[in-house]
C-alpha cells in the first residue's frame, strides 16, 4: 500500500485498507477465475453467492428481522426521495417529516408529488444546528409514516434517539448506518447510500418491511416499485456489482471488529476525543447544538473565513483532507464514519492546538 492520508471527506469516503488491498486484487482475478469480479455476470455462481453473503452479514449485523426484505438499489440515497412517497402514499394519503436539513428537505419536495406532506419541525431558521426532541413537534395521527434523516452529513447533526410514532418511522440513514445500534422494528423502512459507512457509491440499501411491498399504487413503473426488486433478489436488472461486493468486503471487516456494538464504543471515543477539542477553547466553535451532535461529522468554526481557509491549507498540507464544510454552511467538517481511524482524530485535534497557539 502507498502511504496513505487522512481522508475527512463526507462521501464518498474512506474505506478500510484491508478491503481496498482485497478489492484491488479482485478487480483483476476474482476466485481464481482468471477474470475480475467487475467482469463477472451478475448471475454466476460467485457474484450470486456475493450478494448472498454481503445480505446474510448485513442481517446478522443490524439484527434484521425475516419479515424485512434487504434490497441492493441503483440511483443514489436522492432515488429514494421519490421512491418512498411513490410506493407508500397516493392522492389524499398523508405523511409528516422533520425538516433538520437539506436532505430532509429534497425527500420533502418530492413527497408532496405524491400525498399530502405535513412538516412537523423545522430547524432552517437557525441553520439547521440541532434537531427536534420529542414533544417539539406533533405528528398528524392520520400520517403513513413519519420520516426523518437520523444523521445531517452537512449540519453534523443526529438524533441521539429516535423519534416514536407508532404506525411506523421512515429514515434516511446514508451516514449513519452500521455506526450504532438501533431497534428496527418500529421502522417501516430504512435506506442509505453505500458511500459513507458501507462501500463505494453506486448501491443504496433498502430494508423494507415485507407488508409494505403490496402497497404501491398500480401506476408506479415497474423499476419503483418496491416489490420487483423484492421479487427478484435485487436482479430484477443487472446491480451494482462492484459496489455490493466491496459492501460485502466491509460487512466482514466490521464482523471482524466485533459488530455494530464495538464500532458504536469506537465511533464514542472518537467523537468526544473531537468535540472535548472545540469545547477546551473559544477559538474553535461547533456549529451543532450539545444536545444534537452527530458522531459522524463533526462541524466547527474559526474565529474569521481567513482563518478556517488558512486552518484548511495547512491541514491539506499535513496530509489531512476533505476538511472544509459544505458549500451551503462554510467553516470546517471532519467526517469520522466507521473506517476513519482514531489516530487520524488524534493527528487533528495535535494540529487544531498548534494551529490555535499559532494564531490565536
Ligand atoms: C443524509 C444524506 N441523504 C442523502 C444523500 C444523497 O445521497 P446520494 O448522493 O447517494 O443520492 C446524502 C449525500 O451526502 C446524505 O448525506
Amino acid at each position: 500500500m502507498p502511504e496513505r492520508i487522512y481522508n475527512f471527506s463526507a462521501g464518498p469516503s474512506t474505506l478500510p485498507e484491508e478491503v481496498l488491498a482485497q478489492a484491488a486484487k479482485d478487480i483483476v482475478n476474482f476466485n481464481n477465475k482468471g477474470m475480475g469480479l467487475i467482469e463477472m455476470s451478475h448471475r454466476s455462481k460467485d457474484f450470486i453467492a456475493v450478494a448472498d453473503e454481503a445480505e446474510a452479514n448485513l442481517r446478522e449485523l443490524m439484527k434484521i428481522p425475516a419479515n424485512y426484505k434487504v434490497l441492493f438499489l441503483q440511483g443514489g440515497a436522492s432515488t429514494q426521495f421519490a421512491m418512498i412517497p411513490m410506493n407508500l402514499l397516493g392522492p389524499g394519503k398523508i405523511a409528516t417529516y422533520l425538516n433538520t436539513g437539506v436532505w430532509a428537505k429534497k425527500a420533502i419536495k418530492e413527497a408532496k408529488l405524491f400525498g399530502n406532506i405535513k412538516v412537523a419541525y423545522s430547524s432552517e431558521e437557525s441553520t439547521f444546528n440541532h434537531v427536534p426532541k420529542d414533544g417539539d413537534y406533533s405528528v398528524d395521527p392520520a400520517s403513513e409514516y413519519l420520516y426523518f434523516v437520523t444523521n445531517n452529513t452537512i449540519y453534523g447533526t443526529q438524533f441521539a434517539a429516535m423519534p416514536k410514532f407508532e404506525k411506523m418511522l421512515i429514515s434516511d440513514m446514508s451516514s449513519d448506518i452500521l455506526s450504532r445500534e438501533f431497534d428496527i422494528t418500529p421502522f417501516g423502512l430504512v435506506y442509505a447510500g453505500a458511500q459513507k459507512n458501507m462501500g463505494p457509491a453506486g448501491v443504496t440499501v433498502v430494508i423494507i418491511r415485507e407488508d409494505l411491498l403490496c402497497r404501491t399504487p398500480a401506476n408506479v413503473p415497474t423499476m419503483f416499485q418496491y416489490k420487483t426488486h423484492a421479487d427478484n433478489g435485487s436482479m430484477f436488472n443487472t446491480p451494482p456489482c462492484f459496489s455490493i461486493y466491496v459492501m460485502g468486503l466491509v460487512l466482514k471487516w466490521l464482523k471482524k471488529l466485533g459488530g455494530i456494538a464495538a464500532m458504536e464504543k469506537i465511533n464514542r471515543e472518537k467523537a468526544a476525543i473531537l468535540y472535548n477539542a472545540i469545547d477546551a477553547t473559544d477559538f474553535y466553535r461547533g456549529h451543532a447544538q450539545p444536545g444534537s451532535r452527530s458522531q459522524m461529522n463533526i462541524t466547527f468554526n474559526l474565529p474569521t473565513p481567513e482563518l478556517e481557509a488558512q486552518f484548511i491549507k495547512e491541514a491539506t498540507a499535513l496530509g489531512m483532507d476533505g476538511l472544509k464544510g459544505h458549500r451551503s454552511v462554510g467553516g470546517c467538517r471532519a467526517s469520522i464514519y466507521n473506517a476513519f481511524p482514531k489516530a487520524g482524530v488524534e493527528a487533528l485535534v495535535a494540529f487544531m492546538q498548534e494551529f490555535e497557539r499559532k494564531n490565536g
